[in-house]
């Protein structure tokens, strides 16, 4: 089975063509190089070029290559840029999921993987965010992945496909240098930013109602998140086979709360940076604490997350500064 991997050229899809190709499945990147890199992807494996608005070139490619199921990353994700401009992000993550599954119902796809976000769950009043905690963003772009959520659910009822929806939570590391995260919208590479200019790492609040004042997460290797949508794909196709397609929304994370003083400190110790952290003002928006109930995922596909962030912090620091990185066990 063929499996089209649309954002396949970014940071997390190339993980998942890594994960996917290693494990022998076939795939086919389907990227608009807007942000994603083909030097990530792998020789012999296909890269078209193009976006998922564009239906002609969607139906080709599902037509060329046989895709038999899909694996939609391919999306924008910066919150505050959503809060800007959320025409843009509904038309790329609405407007874009909306014709690729026109295309996919069309060409008899019979398995959808959609990349969701645990920015559906806004600010979680929950020890342990479960995948029934109510949905309520707190931005377009998580919005988007709601919406996103809904519409490839329904679909996949009304014509047969095998769905899965996989709430990521904080994603962080790589798995080869390659493929490290080149962005820098997230707490570690922001980090490794103030490192690089000589500054201290910055602390967003230290008055959250947390055990040490800071926001607590739920951080997730690259590596073991793609492992995730391995498992899922696989499930979905076999639920496809036997004609028993179900819809599936997951969470991927670790169940694990880590706060933002113990991520730094914990960069500070890797990277031999031990400069104290400055502490400033509350970012606008971020909850004090969002972390995984983990359960479904693994009683569903028996996956669970094998990395810590000491792995996750190391990889990523190995790939900015050029090491070779070490590679996931
Ligand atoms: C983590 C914690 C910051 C930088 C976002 C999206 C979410 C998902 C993942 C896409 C927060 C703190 C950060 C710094 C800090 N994205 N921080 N100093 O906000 O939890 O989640 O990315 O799907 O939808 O909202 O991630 O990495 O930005 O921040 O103190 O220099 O680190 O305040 O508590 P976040 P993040």
């Amino acid at each position: 089975m063929t499996w089209l991997i649309t954002g396949g050229a970014g940071y997390i899809g190339s993980h998942v063509v890594k994960s996917m190709t290693e494990a022998g499945e076939r795939v086919v990147v389907l990227d608009d190089l807007s942000s994603g890199d083909p030097a990530r992807v792998p020789a012999g494996v296909p890269l078209e070029r193009g976006t998922v608005l564009d239906r002609p070139f969607l139906d080709r490619v599902l037509r060329d290559h046989g895709v038999r199921g899909i694996v939609h990353l391919a999306a924008k994700k910066a919150v505050g840029e959503s809060v800007e401009r959320p025409l843009f992000y509904y038309r790329e993550n609405v407007t874009g999921l909306q014709v690729l599954l026109e295309a996919a119902a069309e060409a008899g796809v019979a398995a959808f993987l959609f990349s969701s976000s645990a920015s559906v769950y806004g600010t979680p009043d929950t020890e342990l965010v479960t995948e029934d905690t109510p949905c309520a963003p707190l931005s377009p772009y998580g919005e988007t992945k709601v919406a996103g959520e809904w519409m490839v659910r329904s679909v996949g009822r009304a014509h047969g496909l095998a769905t899965a929806c996989l709430r990521y939570f904080n994603v962080a590391g790589t798995a080869a240098p390659e493929l490290a995260d080149t962005g820098v919208s997230n707490l570690v590479p922001m980090v490794f930013q103030r490192l690089d200019a000589g500054e201290p790492p910055l602390i967003f609040g230290d008055d959250y109602p947390t055990p040490d004042g800071t926001c607590v997460r739920d951080y997730i290797h690259v590596a073991d998140l793609a492992d995730a949508h391995l498992a899922t794909a696989r499930r979905l196709a076999a639920d496809a086979a036997a004609g028993t397609p179900r819809d599936l929304t997951l969470n991927i994370g670790s169940g694990e709360g880590v706060s933002v003083r113990e991520m730094i400190d914990l960069v500070r110790e890797i990277t031999g940076h031990t400069g104290e952290p400055t502490v400033v003002a509350r970012r606008p928006g971020d909850p004090a604490r969002v972390v995984a109930s983990a359960g479904r995922i693994s009683a569903e596909l028996g996956w669970t997350a094998r990395h810590d962030v000491r792995a996750m912090i190391g990889s990523a620091w190995d790939a900015h500064t050029g090491r070779s990185v070490q590679p996931a066990e």
